[in-house]
């Protein structure tokens, strides 16, 4: 860029643009006025990613955002509102996939590739011997959030069932930029020391030792709600002046409380075929214990980016019709 770069003339296009010629070189630029109105700075600037996400409770059982698997393969326009869905809810199913080992990663390629962790690139929820974590056992989880101890947690968890005849195993979400919304209501203190105060998470097995701090809510630098994160079986040990560890345990004790309250859960339960995909860092999500003597629950998992989630949106609406 030359040192005295100015704009020699500047005039309004026919079609409404903006048409710069820029000294001392002559090079000239048009300038399309939606593009220049969307770079315009200010008022937009707190929702960067142009849309406030509708947060829900417990009407979501009955509501669950989704599509068919038919319709999405065959049409760009039904996979592009499925995954506008995704993006808002932050949750969404996808009905009538194909029950066949490892189609999780064929249908996470419907946005993009997957993203490997320490448990692969996909993963298999069933009872295991020897489990390296409590997902591959039959005991309930309390809603969580996936993997809170890397420092950039997988964005979207996908999981695919296979089979789902024992008795329990029902599947519970919970909108958590709705229960730290709650929180900010109902504790105000408890919020603020949950968005600053962070907590170390650590998980290790043989193979691994993967260690974050970060705190249990993440807000950005304007303040609006970025992600949850809470997971009971991958925290370590408080590492916290004495003074403070009291009143960091009331407030994840009360955060665990806004989070368990049935008016904020939402109950599914999952059938095979069906795809449940969800925003990891802003969803948490748990299951009811289920018995294997009464039948077989078989999950594959994996994780994406939603940075591929939001490319494949914007490219399917380069050729979508304007709304
Ligand atoms: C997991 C998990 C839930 C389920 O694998 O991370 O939480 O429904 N599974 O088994
Ligand atoms: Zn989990």
């Amino acid at each position: 860029m030359p040192p005295d770069l100015g704009a020699g003339s500047v005039s309004i296009t026919d079609a409404g643009g903006l048409r710069v010629q820029w000294q001392p070189e002559g090079h000239v630029s048009d300038y399309d006025s939606d593009w220049l109105r969307g770079h315009r700075g200010g008022a937009d600037d707190a929702v960067p990613c142009g849309h406030a996400p509708a947060t829900w409770g417990a009407e979501l059982s009955e509501a669950m955002p989704g599509a068919d698997h038919d319709a999405v393969t065959s049409s760009d326009g039904a996979l592009l509102d499925w995954l506008r869905l995704l993006r808002d809810f932050g949750v969404a199913v996808l009905r009538g996939t194909p029950r066949e080992p490892l189609s999780v990663l064929a249908l996470a390629g419907l946005i993009g590739p997957a993203r490997a962790t320490n448990f692969g690139e996909h993963f298999d929820v069933l009872s295991k011997q020897e489990p390296n974590s409590n997902a591959y056992t039959a005991l309930g989880l309390p809603c969580h959030t996936d993997l809170p101890n890397w420092e950039r947690p997988p964005d979207y968890q996908l999981l695919h069932c296979l089979r789902n005849d024992a008795e329990g195993g029902d599947s519970v979400l919970v909108d958590g930029f709705r229960a730290a919304d709650e929180l900010r209501r109902r504790e105000p203190a408890a919020y603020r020391l949950l968005t600053r105060f962070p907590i170390d998470f650590r998980f290790q097995d043989n193979e691994s030792d993967i260690r974050f701090r970060a705190p249990t809510i993440g807000l950005d630098e304007a303040g609006t709600l970025a992600e949850v994160r809470f997971n009971f079986a991958v925290m370590d040990a408080i590492s916290a002046p004495p003074e403070r560890v009291g009143a960091l345990c009331r407030a994840l004790r009360a955060f665990g409380a806004v989070i368990r309250d049935p008016a904020l859960e939402c109950r599914y339960r999952l059938g095979p075929g069906e795809l449940l995909i969800f925003d990891n860092r802003r969803v948490l999500h748990g299951r009811a214990a289920f018995d294997p003597r009464t039948g077989g629950r078989h999950l594959q998992g994996c994780y994406l980016d939603k940075d591929q989630l939001l490319s494949r949106i914007r490219v399917l609406e380069r050729s979508a019709p304007l709304q």
